[in-house]
């Protein structure tokens, strides 16, 4: 059988390094997306020492010429892709409110998380067309759901992130339409909410450890069976929109 192809987005710390090693350990061949080349050979290495099968693909989603040259890189060494997973995120605001919120860290916000992710899986599109079984998972979060942030009973009601939570509820809605989109076909789009992790990252500094905050996502990348389609999920079950 052949190996199943992954792209991972901002791989070379964080949530996409360990998403990177769990679905290495089942026997993925990992491509290692870092904007830094020196970060993410770091990561690649470590991979290896592992005997997982790891490559590094310089890829700052938030430059187009960057997809291109990857989308490039990846066509002209593999021909395909079977797994693209969209895990880069960045939080330029935290805890600042909505009435007086920069539209720079906004639009910061949203050119990482939302136009870099679209754009990124644009330009993967064909080579995910060329897998017999492709998947497409976008890691956004609890505190993008309208249906969560609008709960006076949830913690996340509570929660001023606005141009960061914007740019997940805008990613959930790409999920949706391009699920729709692709019903027919084998490329399944699917969003996957972390939970509260301890990363580095301004949002993170949660109760969850690495592995239970990537568990959702492997388990969707690691399924033989490609049926889940048009969800937003996390290890609890379904996530509402
Ligand atoms: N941590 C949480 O509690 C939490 C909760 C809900 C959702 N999430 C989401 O889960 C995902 C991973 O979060 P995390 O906490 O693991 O993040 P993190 O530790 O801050 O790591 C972010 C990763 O994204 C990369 N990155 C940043 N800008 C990039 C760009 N322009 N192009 C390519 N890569 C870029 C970083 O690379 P460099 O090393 O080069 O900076 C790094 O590898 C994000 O989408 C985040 O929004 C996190």
């Amino acid at each position: 059988m052949n190996e199943i192809l992954t792209l991972i987005t901002g791989a070379d710390r964080g949530m996409g390094f360990e998403i990177a090693k769990e679905l290495g350990q089942v026997g993925q061949h990992v491509l290692i997306g870092a904007r830094n080349y020196e970060r993410g050979m770091l990561a690649v290495d470590e991979l290896r020492k592992q005997d997982i099968d790891a490559d590094i693909v310089l890829l700052d989603v938030a430059d187009e010429d960057s997809i291109i040259a990857a989308q490039h890189n990846i066509t002209e060494s593999f021909g395909h892709l079977d797994i693209l997973i969209n895990n880069t995120g960045i939080t330029l605001d935290n805890w600042e409110k909505p009435s007086t919120l920069s539209i720079d860290k906004i639009r910061g916000d949203f050119d990482v998380n939302f136009f870099g992710l679209v754009s990124v899986t644009q330009h993967m599109l064909p080579l995910l067309k060329n897998s017999s079984s492709a998947k497409i998972i976008n890691i956004s979060s609890a505190v993008g759901s309208l249906n969560i942030a609008s709960d006076p009973t949830s913690s996340v009601y509570q929660h001023f992130s606005f141009g960061y939570q914007a740019s997940k509820a805008a990613v959930n809605m790409f999920t949706i339409d391009l699920a729709n989109e692709l019903k027919n076909s084998h490329i399944t789009v699917n969003s996957v909410n972390p939970g509260w992790v301890a990363t580095d990252s301004p949002v993170g500094g949660g109760p969850k450890t690495l592995q239970e905050g990537v568990a959702r996502t492997v388990e969707l990348a690691s399924q033989a069976t490609n049926s889940i389609n048009g969800t937003f999920s996390d290890t609890d079950g379904i996530v509402p929109w």
